[in-house]
């Protein structure tokens, strides 16, 4: 198998680069600076034949997309749909990352795939919108669903927490108010290759089992790489952050786990094992 795998720098690109060299399949990397999916001239002439063409692409800093709103359609929406016309015309399925974002996080109870979407963001909007072109457009797809990622080549919240742990004076405060399934980029990896080898064809949720806060997540860090710090919960208010986030948004994993017949690790044994990766911290 032959994969194409778009923002293959990023976080969840590189766990998936890695993945693939462990799984004997053949990836073919793009990404910034020399391939641009909003450059249309690009995206038809430089996309290499494959099995799967897997766009990891995006702009996905949440709190800058309410001022730059253009940048962030481009790269979440206009580029997507353009995306999804090049692979149906050359017969490529394509597979896109989403987020639990497109969702508004007030129905209290875990979504499935076919749940009313509302994004409260303009991150969540333009990925919404990519969403809905690569349904629109594609012959083949799968549209994965994910949320709250952490991997070793990202910013991400564990790096954050560690830093303001080791740095700090052990007293951090975290917002106990958004509730999801953190997700280590290594697993998910792990589950885009299992589907695009079953053979499906659709939009699936795929994160962590179980759910917490940031708040919980955070003392679940801290007891790992700094016993008795005190991690204090606030409320997103308290916070104050430009874009707003969905309150519950727990992805249901069943379409995943009746696709594939695996469930995905809880996010506490996902900790435990980003944590023995070298640079985790
Ligand atoms: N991180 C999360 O918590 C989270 C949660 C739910 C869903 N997702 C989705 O998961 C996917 C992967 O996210 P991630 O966290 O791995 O993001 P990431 O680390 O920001 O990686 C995205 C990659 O795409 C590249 N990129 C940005 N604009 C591009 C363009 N115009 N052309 C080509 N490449 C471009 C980025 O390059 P630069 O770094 O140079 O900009 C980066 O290498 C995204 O679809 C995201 O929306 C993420």
């Amino acid at each position: 198998m032959k994969l194409v795998i778009l923002g293959a720098n990023g976080m969840l690109g590189t766990d998936l680069v890695r993945t693939c060299k462990f799984e004997g399949i053949e990836a073919i990397s793009l990404d910034l600076p020399e391939f641009d999916i909003t450059d249309s001239k690009q995206l038809e002439s430089r996309v290499p034949e494959g099995d799967w063409v897997i766009n990891c692409a995006a702009y996905t800093r949440v709190d800058d997309a309410e001022r730059e709103i253009d940048q962030a359609f481009a790269v979440n929406a206009e580029a997507v749909e353009h995306l999804a016309s090049v692979c149906n015309f050359r017969g490529i399925p394509l597979l896109q990352i989403s987020t639990d974002y497109v969702f508004d996080g007030l129905s209290g109870k875990p979504y499935c795939e076919d749940d009313p979407v509302n994004p409260v963001s303009i991150y969540g909007k333009s990925k919404l919108k990519g969403e809905e072109a690569v349904r629109a457009l594609s012959g083949r797809y799968l549209i994965v669903r994910t949320q709250s990622l952490f991997g070793v080549n990202g910013n991400n919240f564990v790096k954050s927490i560690g830093r303001k742990l080791r740095e700090g004076d052990g007293r951090l405060r975290v917002v106990e108010d958004q509730v999801s399934a953190p997700t280590y980029t290594g697993h998910l990896s792990g589950a885009i290759v299992k589907l695009v080898r079953s053979g499906r064809n659709g939009t699936v949720h795929v994160t962590a089992s179980g759910s917490c806060s940031w708040h919980e997540f955070a003392c679940a860090i801290a007891e790992r790489i700094r016993p008795g710090a005190e991690v204090l919960p606030v409320t997103s208010e308290e916070f104050n952050r430009p874009a707003a986030r969905p309150p519950y948004s727990v992805l249901d994993n069943s379409r995943y786990l009746s696709w594939t017949g695996e469930a995905m690790p809880s996010w506490s044994d996902s900790l435990d094992e980003y944590l023995k990766e070298p640079g985790a911290l």
